[in-house]
């Protein structure tokens, strides 16, 4: 079988898709995060298919997506009075809320878990597809695990290739975030932030007051540890080479990397950094001024680089806050926090 291509601008897609989610199939859907690869969060046949074809390991649970913020009802209980305060700043848009599962989410997509993450996305035909398949979407990344996210239909299909291990894609160009939905868990006061992303620990804090930061997000888990979103804790967001995290101003990581590079070896910059690296096989992720673009651009760069003839990357990081903060976070992570400082190396 032949994986069907379906375009976000053709009308009939949310029903076309929707007829697949229903009959428990597998649809990468596009949203302003990363693309998911969606089935119906409350089939437990389907929701398996999507750890088989992703290789997750199975403690790692799903979010599941809805097409309006009041169906949080639906699907979760003991829901504090900021999920409401947080669902009208950001929804539709890229926050994951965990809250307290209710039974008709089935054990398989929240891994055991009692609470559950709910995210209502921004894309208008992922949130049709919902409508029409009249079901959540249980949706992790698309990628498959371990590697950067899917921010395009080609990454995906890269994934996948056509021959049906996947039952559809809908295309909906590059996602516009590019890193995942920031998670708060809404179970604890203040609320803990388990991933950074879109929506930035300033914007939160603005909403909520008080904000915890787990552990997960700002070092290194071992992977028997216990976390409150498993998925924090493997390796994550990685292509096959060494990364190594570079920090430091420009001129001195710029000395660095020439003293130690080696063919086959690759840099991963800013924009503005690209003249230090004339002559070495270099990379461009967005530009240092407007971190929007650094989000947008890191999952396309890290896939670029993914390749088995180069061995180590050498990656420069945005500093600060913001959704800095988020792409701090998930290079740290694809560099398994290996970070150098440039000025005391020197
Ligand atoms: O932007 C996004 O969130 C994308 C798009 C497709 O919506 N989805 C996504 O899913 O990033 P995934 O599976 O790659 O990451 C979900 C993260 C994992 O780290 C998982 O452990 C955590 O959410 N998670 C899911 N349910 C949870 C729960 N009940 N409690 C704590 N963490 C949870
Ligand atoms: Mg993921």
């Amino acid at each position: 079988m032949q994986t069907i291509l379906f375009s976000s601008t053709d009308p009939s897609t949310p029903e076309n898709a929707a007829q697949i989610i229903r009959r428990g199939g597998l649809v990468a859907i596009p949203t302003e995060t990363v693309y998911g690869l969606g089935a119906d969060a409350c089939n437990v046949d389907a929701v398996r298919k999507i750890f088989l074809a992703k290789g997750r390991p199975q403690d790692n649970p799903l979010i599941i997506h809805i097409a309006e913020p009041r169906e949080l009802t639906r699907y979760c209980h003991d829901i504090p009075d900021f999920a409401w305060r947080l669902a009208e700043a950001f929804w539709p848009g890229p926050l994951t809320m965990v809250l307290p599962v209710n039974d008709c989410i089935p054990r398989e997509t929240t891994a055991n878990h009692d609470t559950v993450a709910v995210r209502c996305p921004a894309s208008e035909v992922t949130r049709a597809l919902i409508r029409a398949s009249g079901v959540p979407i249980a949706a992790p990344s698309a990628n498959l695990s371990g590697k950067p996210s899917t921010t395009s239909a080609q990454h995906v299909l890269n994934d996948y290739g056509t021959d049906g291990k996947i039952d559809a894609i809908i295309d909906g160009g590059e996602c516009s975030v590019g890193v995942e939905s920031t998670i708060v868990d809404l179970t604890e006061t203040p609320p803990r932030l388990l991933r950074p992303g879109g929506i930035t620990p300033e914007q939160l804090r603005e909403v909520l007051g008080d904000l915890t930061i787990d552990k997960a997000v700002v070092s290194q888990i071992s992977s028997d540890a216990v976390v409150r979103a498993p998925g924090m804790k493997y390796k994550h967001y990685a292509p096959s080479a060494e990364v190594v995290i570079i920090e430091g101003s420009r001129e001195a990581a710029s000395r660095y990397i020439h003293r130690h590079f080696v063919p086959g070896e690759a840099v991963l910059c800013f924009e503005e950094e690209l003249p230090y690296y004339e002559g070495l096989f270099a990379t461009a992720y967005g530009c240092e001024e407007d971190p929007r673009t650094l989000s947008a651009g890191i999952f396309a760069a890290l896939r670029r680089l993914d390749t088995p003839e180069i061995t180590k990357i050498y990656a420069r990081c945005p500093t600060g806050g913001g959704v800095n903060y988020a792409v701090q976070n998930r290079l740290k992570k694809a560099a398994g926090f290996h970070t150098l400082n440039a000025e005391e190396a020197e």
